[in-house]
């Protein structure tokens, strides 16, 4: 079954760097590394030799039974990519990122249970926000689209907004500086009304496909970390899209200088050479579980599967060694990032752009109907899709998506190439997408 029934999907067959193309002949440059998630580029071939190497090795053992060299050596080298807050910690590599999602919020309640706190199960999480399309990562997100039908089917706990600043509730001037604060008094408000049942809290560090790579303001995430420390309540990094380079930094919370209990790994982390996802854990978490029941208890056959650990690792070793996180730097003179941003931000001259907002390799384009009044365009028109596709006619691959302005209302475009793109790969891109733009206004309402 495909994504639609109504929509006709070209068929891909071979890639290479920034480049895909279908059976057809067709080139396609993928300026949103698919839904952000190929950082590397297309065909690297020694992902595939790595990949290979291992399956001829040993493809599979399940992992209550063995563990494995590449499991042991991939989990240290991504703890120590981490940075310090990981040092002694540990790794569960899961097929993907709603699996890792759901392993944090499981490993949350466990934590919470094993150190005596067996009251508190609750995971507080912030509105327009996307965590994964399992149920208890629904439980979680707050993609109003995404997870309203479902809705008689998960828990709901508290959702807090967050700062969104293009429509920011409190109307201010100062790029959410003053209001950030306020925003995580709201969390500290959450949290002490669940009574003593949170277990964590989760969140996208910047906001990914839900609101378009939304940044949040100095001081707010240092805030929301320091009321979690001071209510007990784990603090849970979702960087399945954010993590691993994407925003210039190796993980994004860096940026802001904060340390989360769990982080979550996904897309980038294998670049899309094969399903990974990975869930990392500081020594504290770790500690509380071995020294307390001595097993976490949860479990995929998939997880810590050798042929994906074989893919991930590799592709780390590329993104080292080319410095594609420098690459991905938008503060960074000359970088594919910098260049990107000057570039998108020319977008800003077109009628139906009304904002245009990112970091390092991860930006979003939104579209209004109204530029002064910033009025969204009817959600039936689907802007967004229709710029999709007429970027698509002219072999330009982007990422539209519909509700960030209450969840059914406002249109983007979420833009997120491998950071292996050239300068002159930028700039046709963007003209493209300036043309598909112009493409999609000028069709009747
Ligand atoms: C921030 C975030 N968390 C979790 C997920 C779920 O990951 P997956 O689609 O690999 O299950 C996504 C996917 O888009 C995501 O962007």
């Amino acid at each position: 079954m495909r994504r639609s029934f109504r929509k006709t999907f070209p068929s891909a067959v071979r890639g290479e760097g920034v480049y895909v193309w279908d059976t057809d002949g067709k080139c396609y440059l993928d300026f949103s590394g698919s839904a952000a998630v190929n950082f590397i580029g297309h065909g690297v071939q020694e992902i595939a030799t790595a990949m290979a190497a291992q399956a001829k090795q040993l493809e599979f053992v399940h992992s209550s039974q063995f563990t494995t060299p590449v499991a042991e050596e991939y989990a240290q080298e991504l703890l120590d990519f981490a940075g310090r807050n990981f040092a002694g910690g540990r790794v569960y590599f899961t097929s993907g990122g709603s699996e890792a999602i759901e392993t944090s919020l499981k490993m949350a309640r466990q934590y919470q249970v094993e150190i005596g706190q067996s009251s508190r199960y609750q995971v507080v999480s912030r509105g327009q926000s996307y965590h994964g399309s399992t149920l208890g990562a629904l439980t979680v997100s707050g993609n109003k689209r995404r997870r309203e039908m479902y809705l008689p089917m998960v828990r709901e706990f508290a959702h807090v907004a967050f700062p969104y600043c293009y429509r920011c509730a409190y109307d201010c001037t100062d790029g959410c500086r003053n209001c950030g604060q306020e925003y995580a008094a709201d969390l500290e408000k959450a949290i002490k009304a669940a009574n003593g049942q949170a277990a964590a809290f989760i969140f996208e560090p910047v906001s990914g496909a839900t609101l378009g790579a939304v940044v949040p303001p100095p001081g707010y995430l240092q805030s929301v970390a320091e009321i979690c420390r001071r209510q007990g309540v784990l603090l849970i990094a979702d960087e399945v899209m954010t993590g691993m380079g994407r925003t210039g930094r190796n993980f994004a919370v860096e940026h802001w200088d904060i340390a989360p209990d769990i982080l979550v790994a996904a897309k980038g982390l294998s670049s899309g050479y094969s399903p990974l996802g990975a869930v990392l854990v500081t020594k504290k978490v770790a500690d509380a579980i071995a020294e307390g029941s001595g097993a976490f208890l949860h479990g995929f056959t998939y997880n810590c599967h050798p042929i994906s650990l074989a893919a991930g690792r590799a592709v780390l070793k590329v993104l080292r060694r080319e410095d594609l996180v420098g690459a991905a730097d938008d503060q960074r003179a000359g970088s594919a990032a910098a260049l990107l941003k000057t570039s998108l931000e020319t977008l800003r001259e077109r009628a139906a752009v009304g904002d245009v907002r990112g970091i390092g390799l991860l930006w979003g384009v939104e579209f209004v109907a109204d530029k002064a009044s910033k009025k969204p365009f009817a959600p039936e028109l689907n802007f967004a899709g229709r710029v999709g596709q007429a970027a698509a006619k002219r072999g330009l691959m982007v990422y539209p998506m519909q509700g960030c302005v209450d969840g059914v209302a406002g249109d983007h475009l979420l833009i997120a190439p491998p950071a292996v793109i050239t300068s002159e790969e930028i700039g046709w891109a963007v003209k493209q997408l300036g043309e598909a733009i112009e493409e999609a206004a000028a069709q009747p309402a």
